[in-house]
């Protein structure tokens, strides 16, 4: 089958990436000459493990291309994707349909022939039927026929969960497209990823509504981990045994310093507008994006605790700028916020991140860059696990402290080993679970009670 897939970002590429793997015919299209030509030069523009090799493998085989030029691209398709970004507004936080509708528009004007066209980016219930408006009202093309199909590509395991993924939702009422979209999907549909039909609003939904429900499990986990620590008890046991009972489940139960990225946070804001102009209110998501605001300064408070109580002109080395490892997307990342109210508090922040470079700066004003782990560490005087990077995870609390002003570390993803790095004279604070000292000098390791937690008052103030 032939396919074009308008936008050559983080979905666009992937999903043109894959399904040329299993077999289609695909042209990714973007007005971004440059890009068009880095992706032709065999240049990934965005970092996603595997990717880089599947663009080689579809563009070696014949099967993937990259234009700048829609109408061509067009000529002998039988699916156009529209896969462009749907940012948040600046003013209100809801999604912006722009380069949706400008992309719905050039489809209207470019193509020759009958086709499918699906929409791909993520959108507010409705807006499939705004494309169809446009394209059957505006323009007349009743040959054009508006699919839902969302994505549920996780950024770093984006070509995994194409692959394999949890399901497949395509929202149409048209027995033409569904068979078309079945004939796309076939080689997945073969071997029985579940293949959910439904309308196109529903199919809509069904992505605003998982990805909430997913933000809502982190926040209500991290809500538990606040509550382990006046409790004394230990989070991660707690995950673990909720999440063994299979109406539950264990995935999206690890506590943290708050979600991020550029899907959560947008698309939250997104299904409340949509559930407000449905006469609807949503106030479980509207609590999860409040408690999720308000953990990034409890983060802080929880680094100064670790601290004495105080920041001021101390270095605090953050290992980890990216929401989430596997990535160099710093889009919403807790790290902004958490940073942001350390530096407020007079905090030096020398960070490091395997992927996020000089570019992803921008959002991190103040902050010095090292080159590794062990030379943002050095000197300083606490050292912050904030994205579970594995070189990250890693380290060896013997030669941070060996480089440390002071063996003090938080560890934000309850990754790091407590009673190892207490073995090496750190104390350490995590997340939901009793803060470890340094071991004894005969060994014993010590458990200290949680430092009070931060008042409510103050951990509701935003980040400045
Ligand atoms: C999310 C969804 O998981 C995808 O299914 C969806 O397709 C995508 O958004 C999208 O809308 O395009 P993504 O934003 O890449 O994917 O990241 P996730 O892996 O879902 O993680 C989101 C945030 O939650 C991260 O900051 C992560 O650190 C945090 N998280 C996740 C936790 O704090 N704890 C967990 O147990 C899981």
């Amino acid at each position: 089958m032939r396919v074009s897939i308008v936008g050559a970002g983080y979905v666009g590429l992937v999903t043109a990436a894959c399904l040329a793997e299993i077999g289609h015919t695909v042209t990714c299209v973007d007005k971004m000459a440059e890009r068009i030509s880095g992706l032709n030069a065999g240049r990934i523009p965005i970092y996603e493990p595997g990717l880089e090799a599947l663009v080689a493998d579809g563009a070696a085989a014949g099967r993937l291309f990259f234009s700048t030029d829609l109408r061509a691209a067009l000529a002998d398709c039988d699916v156009v994707m529209i896969a462009v970004g749907t940012p948040p507004r600046p003013q209100d936080g809801v999604a912006d349909l722009r380069f949706v509708m400008q992309a719905a528009e050039e489809i209207a004007q470019a193509a020759t022939r009958p086709m499918v066209v699906v929409t791909k980016s993520t959108v507010p219930v409705g807006t499939g039927d705004r494309i169809a408006r446009l394209l059957h009202e505006l323009h007349g093309r009743t040959d054009l026929n508006v699919v839902s199909n969302p994505e549920f590509l996780r950024e770093g395991n984006a070509v995994a969960d194409f692959r394999e993924p949890d399901r497949i939702v395509v929202g149409t009422d048209g027995s033409h497209a569904l068979s078309v979209m079945r004939a796309l999907y076939a080689p997945l549909i073969e071997r029985d990823v579940p293949f959910v039909v439904t309308s196109r609003r529903s199919s809509e939904l069904i992505k605003y509504a998982s990805n909430a429900f997913l933000a809502m499990k982190v926040s209500f986990i991290n809500e538990i981990a606040d509550m382990c620590e006046g409790a004394g008890a230990d989070v991660s046991d707690v995950a673990l045994a909720m999440g063994l009972d299979e109406r539950i489940g264990p995935r999206f139960l690890e506590a943290g310093p708050g979600f991020g990225g550029s899907c959560f946070p947008k698309d939250i804001y997104a299904l409340i507008k949509s559930a407000n102009d449905a006469g609807t209110s949503m106030g479980l998501v509207e609590k999860t994006i409040s408690v999720n605001e308000t953990r990034k300064r409890r983060m802080a408070r929880k680094i100064e605790a670790a601290l004495g109580g105080d920041v001021y002109r101390k270095t605090i080395a953050v290992l980890g700028l990216t929401f989430k490892p596997g990535t160099d997307d710093v889009r919403d990342s807790p790290a902004i916020g958490i940073i942001r109210a350390l530096q407020d508090r007079g905090a030096h922040i020398c960070a490091y991140d395997p992927k996020a470079g000089a570019e992803a700066m921008g959002s991190f004003p103040g902050v010095m860059l090292a080159g590794s782990a062990m030379e943002a560490a050095t000197g300083a005087h606490a050292v912050v696990l904030m994205t579970q990077w594995p070189e990250l995870v890693e380290l060896d609390p013997e030669a941070l402290a060996n480089v440390m002003h002071s063996p003090i570390a938080v560890d934000l993803r309850n990754c790091w080993d407590g009673r190892r790095f207490a073995r090496h004279g750190f104390a350490i604070t995590a997340i939901g679970k009793p803060q470890i000292g340094p071991s004894s000098e005969n060994g014993k390791v010590w458990d200290a009670p949680n430092p009070k937690p931060a008042s409510a008052t103050d951990d509701e103030r935003p980040v400045s």
